[in-house]
């Protein structure tokens, strides 16, 4: 095999250093901001039956249509999960979560999979953090999912993310059919002016037009009825009170009406996070309530919203706007010279690992002057030293390294380690 052919996959990516992270941390920071409003982490496999995404996604959208991983290994017909919210809520029917009853709030992280051109920030594996909040229609839900999507992007230093709002409404005749009719009727006298796919959704889905990106579209489409302000009185009200609610939690927004979302789940309050940094896949995070979901996979009727941040979209923004160097710092390297103090380093570093501190040594056989550029070029804030003098008599040099031509002292190996934590910043 030629050296090209081992390179990554199209649409895949690694991440180290700085990148890898931000990647640990922007995982890091979900768990500690989702754990305060009472999330609790799920992992479900990467891969379900295919019935599970055609049945949930819905059967015409682009992702069951044309961005599957499907295999079949014998008669079975698997996909690798395009996204998280079908799994989560097929786990919380297997597992019968409803059983213990209130509201099942539940988080994940991970890599999924669409076969989509790749381009900036479009991924063929990328990576989500999700949240799903099953069991409650209260609107009041819906603003605190939302704003803990804003919070969430504070908390981890992005300050020009933006929040568009709509509704898309239910299923009830007098409601999302009888917008759908609207759009329908007002769109036909003009469709030869739209795009070739916008021709074909209106026969297909006619809502998507409302999202296309062409200008031309766009222009078109400024027209037409919004579906805020078609939808049964109940919808309307479950809007209001949304908007309400993010408003009384802080949150900024922008009721837009294009918004449409690309998955069939969807009724009610959808959204969609945006961040300047991104181009043309300018979302950052997305999420909707979800209240046929449930039933449409087997369970009882059970409504439920949630929502997934990108976290290849959310690096390229904390890339863009500098936010959090997000290292992870050395606090001690250990130099030392000969092969007994060697050792006994390791048992030192044992000692400090075990009480948290991020503590390293030379594993490659350094001379004792490249050791201490080593611990420079990590950014180690402190150095412990070791020869074999010091061994014997029992002690060891701490080198403080956040100083320039930092002081060194000579501490007992025995109360090393709290020498160690009264000198760390
Ligand atoms: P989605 O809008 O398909 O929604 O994806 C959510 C987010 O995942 C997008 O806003 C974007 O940041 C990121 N994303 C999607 N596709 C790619 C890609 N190819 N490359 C890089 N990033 C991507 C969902 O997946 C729903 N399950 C969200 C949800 C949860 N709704 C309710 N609960």
């Amino acid at each position: 095999m030629s050296k090209t052919n081992l390179r990554a996959i199209e649409g895949t990516r690694d991440y180290f250093d700085l990148e890898g992270n931000r990647f640990l941390k922007a995982i890091d920071f979900a768990g500690d901001l989702f754990r305060n409003y009472g999330y609790s982490r799920v992992h479900t496999p990467i891969f379900e039956n295919t019935e599970l995404y055609s049945r949930s996604l819905g059967a015409a959208t682009d992702i069951v249509e044309k961005e599957m991983y499907t295999f079949k290994p014998g008669s079975d017909s698997l996909t690798l999960r395009p996204e998280g919210t079908a799994g989560v809520i097929r786990c919380y029917l297997q597992h019968n979560l409803a059983e213990r009853g209130g509201i099942a709030k539940l988080w994940y992280a991970g890599p999924m999979f669409r076969r989509e051109r790749p381009q900036k920030g479009r991924q063929r594996q990328f990576h989500q953090i999700g949240v799903e909040a099953v069991g409650s229609a209260d609107p009041l839900l819906d603003a605190e999912v939302i704003s803990m999507g804003l919070r969430y992007y504070e908390y981890i230093g992005l300050s020009q993310v933006e929040l568009r709002l709509n509704s898309i409404g239910c299923q009830l005749p007098e409601c999302r059919p009888l917008y759908r009719q609207l759009l329908l009727d007002a769109i036909r006298p003009r469709l030869d002016e739209y795009c070739p796919s916008c021709r074909v959704r209106f026969d297909r889905n006619v809502m998507r037009i409302l999202d296309c990106k062409n200008p031309g579209c766009q222009e078109l489409n400024q027209d037409l009825p919004k579906s805020h302000a078609n939808l049964c009185p109940a919808c309307q009200d479950h809007f209001a009170a949304t908007c309400e609610g993010v408003e009384a939690l802080g949150g900024a927004f922008q009721v837009d009406s294009t918004l449409v979302r690309g998955l069939d789940y969807y009724t009610k309050t959808v959204f969609e996070f945006t961040h300047p940094a991104l181009g043309s896949q300018n979302a950052i995070g997305a999420g909707g309530r979800y209240d046929g979901l449930v039933e449409e996979l087997g369970g009882p009727p059970t409504p439920g919203l949630g929502f997934a941040l990108g976290v290849e979209r959310i690096l390229i923004a904390m890339e863009a706007e500098k936010s959090c160097a997000c290292s992870y710092p050395l606090q001690v390297y250990g130099v030392t010279m000969g092969e007994s103090a060697r050792r006994a380093m390791a048992g030192i570093l044992a000692r400090l690992r075990a009480a948290g501190i991020a503590a390293d040594m030379d594993y490659e056989g350094r001379s004792f002057k490249s050791q201490l550029r080593q611990a420079n070029r990590r950014q180690a804030m402190l150095c412990l030293i070791l020869g074999e003098d010091e061994l014997t008599r029992g002690e060891v040099i701490l080198k403080n390294m956040l100083v320039e031509k930092g002081p060194q002292e000579t501490v007992s190996l025995f109360d090393c380690l709290d020498q160690v934590r009264k000198t760390l910043p």
